[in-house]
Formats: C-alpha cells, sequence, structure tokens
C-alpha cells in the first residue's frame, strides 16, 4: 500500500496488439535507447528467472532523472513490479498491468514516488510528477509505434496476413457541413458560436469514426475498413498547411494501429501533401493511395455513357478538364484525347498548362487547347469535366451550352447545387461509382444512396479484396491511361461500376434525360427555323 505522503501516478492506454507481443517488448528494456527519445540509457545488470535488475537515465524537458530498479516479472498475474533501489528519487516504485482488451491490451502503469528534497519538496513533488507522467505516457506511445512498425515490417518481408482492409481518411467540405454533421449525430445540438465550434474542431486530432463491417465483392470474398476523419475542411488549407498536413498523417497512424493494409487520401487530404510537396507515404507504415485513379476511371466512364445516352458521338464532340493539370483532371485527360475532336484544359498555372498540352499532344490524338480561363474554356465545350481542387464553386451553371454534358468531380463541388430552370443541360456529380455493397454511413458524407461510392473511397476497397497493399496512386500526374485501364477491370471483377447519375441528391433518371434529349432536339429545331 502507498504511504500517504507518495505521490501517485495513474496512467494506461489501450495497445492494438496482443498481450504476450506487448510483455516481450517491454521486457526488452536494452533496446529502449533506440526508439525512445526521453530514455537515454536503459541496461539489464542482472537477470534470473523473474527477476531483473535494471539501471535507468531518463531526460524529460531538459531534466535528467537517473536510478536503478529491481523488478519482478509476476507474469502469471500479468504484472511487472519495480522498486528503485538507488536513484535520484526518495522513493520510486510501482507496477505494470496488462489485461486483454477487445481492442489488444490494456497496459495500465501505477507509479508511487517521493521526491524527498526539503524545503523545495511542495514544488519538486508536483513538478517531478508531471515530469514522470509524461515519461510514462511517451513510453507507451513509442511502445505503440514500435509493435505496428515490426507489424508492418514483417508484412514487408512477405507475411501478407499481418495487415488486412482498407482505411478511408476523409474530411468535412466546409463549415455548414460540419454543423450538418453533429445535427446528424444528435439532432438537439445547440449550436455554439462558430469560433468557438471552428477552434475546438482546429484543434480536435484526427480520429476513427466509423467502422465498415463485412463489405463483400462480388466474387464472394469480404473485407473490413474504416472511415478516419481528418479533422480540417478544405477552407482550413490555406491557412496553415502543416497543421493539415500532420492531422492526416496522424489519421494514417490511427490506421496502423488497426493493422490496415491500405488507406486511401479522400478529397483534399491528398491535396494538402501535393501542395507543401510532401508524400504522406514517406510518413507512415501502412500503404497509401489518393484513389484518384479509380476516380479517373469512372469519371470517364460517366461521360462515355451520358454521351451514349444522349445519342451524341463522342467523336465529334469538343471536351474541356477544368483542372486538367491536376492529379485526376490529367489522368482523364490522357485517355479522353483519343475519344474526343477536340480537348481543352483548363489550370491556374501556365507552366503546367504549357507541360500537360505538349504531353498530350504527342499522343496524336484531339487538338488541345491550354488556357487559364475556365468561363471561357467551358462555354464552347459539348462535355465539361471539372476536377479542380477548388474551396468553393467556380463555375456558374449559366456558362454551359445547350446540350452539355457536365460531371463535377470537385469535392467540394466545382458548381455549387443551387436550383436552376436548366433543363437543357445533363449535369451530375462524378467520380462516383456503383459499390457491390452499400454502407451506411452515419453521417452525410455527401453521397447520393448508400450504395455509391466516391472513386478514392472504392480504390481502396477493391485494392484491399486484392491484397494489392500497395501506394497504387501516388503523387501528382502520374495516372496513365494503362493504370486506369488496370483499376477499372479490378473494379469491374468485384462489382464496381459507374454510379447512377445524382445531381446532389437528385437522381437523375431516364425520364430527366429524355427530357433533356427533348430540350436539346427543340434548341436544333429552333436553331434551323
Ligand atoms: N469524386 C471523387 O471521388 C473524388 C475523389 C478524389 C478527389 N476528388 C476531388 O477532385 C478534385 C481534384 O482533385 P486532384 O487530386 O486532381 O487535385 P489536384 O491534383 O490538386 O489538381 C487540381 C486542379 O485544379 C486546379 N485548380 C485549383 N484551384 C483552382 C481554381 N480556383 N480555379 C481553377 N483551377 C483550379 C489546379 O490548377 P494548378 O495546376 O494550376 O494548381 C489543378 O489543375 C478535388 O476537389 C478533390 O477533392 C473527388
Amino acid at each position: 500500500m502507498p504511504d500517504s505522503d507518495l505521490i501517485e501516478i495513474k496512467i494506461s492506454k489501450v495497445i492494438h496488439a496482443q498481450r504476450w507481443r506487448v510483455i516481450r517488448l517491454i521486457t526488452r528494456v536494452q533496446e529502449f535507447p533506440t526508439y525512445m527519445p526521453n530514455v537515454k540509457e536503459a541496461s539489464i545488470i542482472q537477470k534470473s528467472r523473474n527477476k531483473m535488475i535494471t539501471k535507468w537515465k531518463v531526460r524529460v524537458d531538459e531534466v535528467p532523472i537517473s536510478w536503478t530498479e529491481e523488478d519482478l516479472l509476476a507474469l502469471r498475474q500479468d504484472t511487472i513490479y519495480f522498486k528503485a533501489i538507488e536513484g535520484d528519487l526518495e522513493e520510486f516504485r510501482g507496477e505494470w498491468r496488462f489485461a486483454d482488451h477487445p481492442e489488444g491490451t490494456e497496459v495500465s502503469i501505477n507509479v508511487y514516488l517521493k521526491v524527498g528534497i526539503p524545503g523545495i519538496q511542495d514544488f519538486a513533488d508536483v513538478y517531478i510528477q508531471k515530469l514522470l507522467t509524461k515519461n510514462f505516457e511517451a513510453i507507451l506511445d513509442a511502445l505503440e509505434r514500435r509493435l505496428i512498425s515490426i507489424r508492418y515490417a514483417s508484412f514487408k518481408r512477405g507475411d501478407i496476413e499481418k495487415v488486412a482492409g482498407f482505411g478511408i481518411i476523409g474530411h468535412l467540405y466546409n463549415f455548414n457541413h460540419l454543423v450538418q454533421c453533429f445535427k446528424m449525430l444528435n439532432p438537439n445540438f445547440k449550436m455554439p458560436s462558430r469560433e468557438f465550434l471552428g477552434h475546438l474542431f482546429n484543434i480536435t486530432p484526427s480520429f476513427k469514426f466509423y467502422d465498415i463491417l463485412d463489405f463483400k465483392s462480388k466474387t464472394g470474398d469480404s473485407v473490413n475498413g474504416c472511415l478516419i476523419l481528418a479533422t480540417f475542411i478544405p477552407d482550413m488549407i490555406e491557412k496553415d498547411m502543416w497543421t493539415i498536413f500532420a492531422k492526416v498523417v496522424r489519421a494514417c497512424k490511427i490506421a496502423e494501429k488497426y493493422g490496415v493494409g491500405i488507406v486511401t487520401l479522400g478529397g483534399f487530404t491528398s491535396i494538402v501533401a501535393e501542395r507543401i510537396g510532401q508524400e504522406i507515404a514517406n510518413e507512415v507504415d501502412v500503404a497509401v493511395t489518393t484513389g484518384n485513379t479509380f476516380t479517373a476511371a469512372m469519371t470517364i466512364d460517366g461521360v462515355v455513357q451520358a454521351s451514349e445516352l444522349l445519342n451524341r458521338d463522342i467523336g465529334s464532340l469538343k471536351a474541356t478538364i477544368v483542372g486538367g493539370t491536376g492529379d485526376i483532371g490529367s489522368g482523364c485527360a490522357r485517355v479522353i484525347v483519343d475519344k474526343v475532336r477536340q480537348l481543352t484544359i483548363t489550370g491556374r498555372t501556365k507552366e503546367n498548362l504549357r507541360c500537360l498540352r505538349a504531353e498530350l499532344a504527342k499522343r496524336h490524338g484531339a487538338s488541345i487547347i491550354a488556357t487559364t480561363d475556365n468561363e471561357g474554356a467551358v462555354k464552347d465545350a459539348d462535355i465539361v469535366i471539372s476536377a479542380a481542387s477548388a474551396t468553393s464553386s467556380i463555375l456558374k451553371i449559366e456558362w454551359f451550352k445547350p446540350g452539355a454534358i457536365i460531371c463535377d468531380v470537385g469535392y467540394p463541388k466545382n458548381i455549387s447545387y443551387t436550383p436552376t430552370t436548366r433543363k437543357d443541360i445533363l449535369i451530375f456529380s462524378g467520380g462516383l461509382a456503383k459499390s457491390p455493397t452499400p454502407i451506411p454511413f452515419p453521417i452525410d458524407v455527401g453521397l447520393p444512396s448508400p450504395d455509391t461510392l466516391y472513386g478514392c473511397f472504392s480504390e481502396s476497397i477493391i485494392l484491399s479484396l486484392e491484397k494489392r497493399y500497395e501506394n497504387f496512386s501516388f503523387g501528382r500526374g502520374n495516372i496513365t491511361p494503362e493504370k486506369i485501364e488496370e483499376i477499372r477491370q479490378l473494379g469491374k471483377k468485384h462489382g464496381f461500376e459507374v454510379a447512377d447519375f445524382y445531381w446532389g441528391d437528385k437522381l437523375i433518371d431516364a425520364t430527366v434525360i429524355e427530357k433533356v434529349k427533348q430540350k436539346i432536339h427543340e434548341n436544333k429545331t429552333d436553331r434551323i427555323s
């Protein structure tokens, strides 16, 4: 029992690993300094069957603390007792306890200590208590990271069963979306001030939000996954890219705790890394894909299908890709250029436009125009693919020409959902797939039905069903027609195909399409007469 004048520290953490693995790592104290920055020295001086004498030197907030302790390994009781036999503190003892937990092992550390320096005792006790709490928390975090690294290292050495499933890293698209999600979680949610909520959300770490269990492929195979929320909205990116980048990295590390095989970077989570010239994949052990190749595949399939439905010969049409120099945009451009009569690509950066135009010109497909003028580029287009990473809408619905097919891939949308009276265009959300298994997300993730998924979400599911835990889509500008075809075929095998057409949550069914056709026909007749 602790003395009444001893200070107590109690901390615990669930580590996502089996108990024996955690205990084995903890007893290898001599390895601690190699992966725990605050542990400067940890050596075993003496060892017998269930006893050890170990020597320690830690440095927390620049304060060095040293001691030698006696450890009793009471493994039948899932406990390791320790007691300092000499060192900087007058008294320092406690125990580590290990208990099974549904997600792994709960490790609890109880420490009793006394600094024992007269005169400054009141200050020293509280101060050292804080430092040692920090020290033990850092040790638990480092143990967890170490176990994760060991798991992914053995996967990389060929033990494929070490990891499994997929993780989807997502974010909300604006502040209103954030509030709407809170209201879905609790209809009685009383909105605090925007400043307070915005600040709180900004400092909230990314977290696992939803388990997706038993996702079934058309082949009968199934896989588990989860949705991890990176706690930012695209508006925040301009202000503090590095914080957002850290949130995305943390989100991937959460997936690693669960031994996920592959994560996909939804929406802006891939864009932020690219903007600061970093690769998320370099920061984490888990395989990372942006999901942009399958998004490009579904975008292309969508516009091809839309042309067929409107009985339009795609080979005679002019297409514009807004954000054509982007990752999805350029992937689409490399395929569309061989299908249409004229292709216009837009972007903000002239150098990017020049490079892509030169590359596309070599393919001998359509004639190519590159411009920074979005409005001019869409006004004359029969097909518009909009894949700009803009934080709010950039295209106006009145700009499109009658009969145009418009596929908005942006998240947030490049074209606002504001109601329109236009019946002479076919406008739909693109890059979406019809999923073989519906996913009932508990919040509105911007999808029109449970069996519709973003292309990027789908890509990670497809790759995990294939056990292809690899950085399939990465960086910007690497999407080739061959990769698009490869992932399209894999998607088809597992039952993913281009989604039904929706604009917002409105289904564009055969009747709507007939009306568009009729309107196009009337316009043509008006022009002739
Ligand atoms: N539907 C889906 O399943 C799905 C999946 C993944 C991503 N997305 C969304 O798709 C969009 C594109 O993603 P990405 O990874 O291809 O992005 P990206 O590589 O960053 O490319 C974005 C493109 O948009 C251009 N751009 C950015 N802001 C613009 C603005 N205000 N006006 C005009 N052009 C602008 C960029 O021009 P510069 O080259 O000059 O920068 C670039 O051409 C994003 O909104 C993303 O969230 C959708």
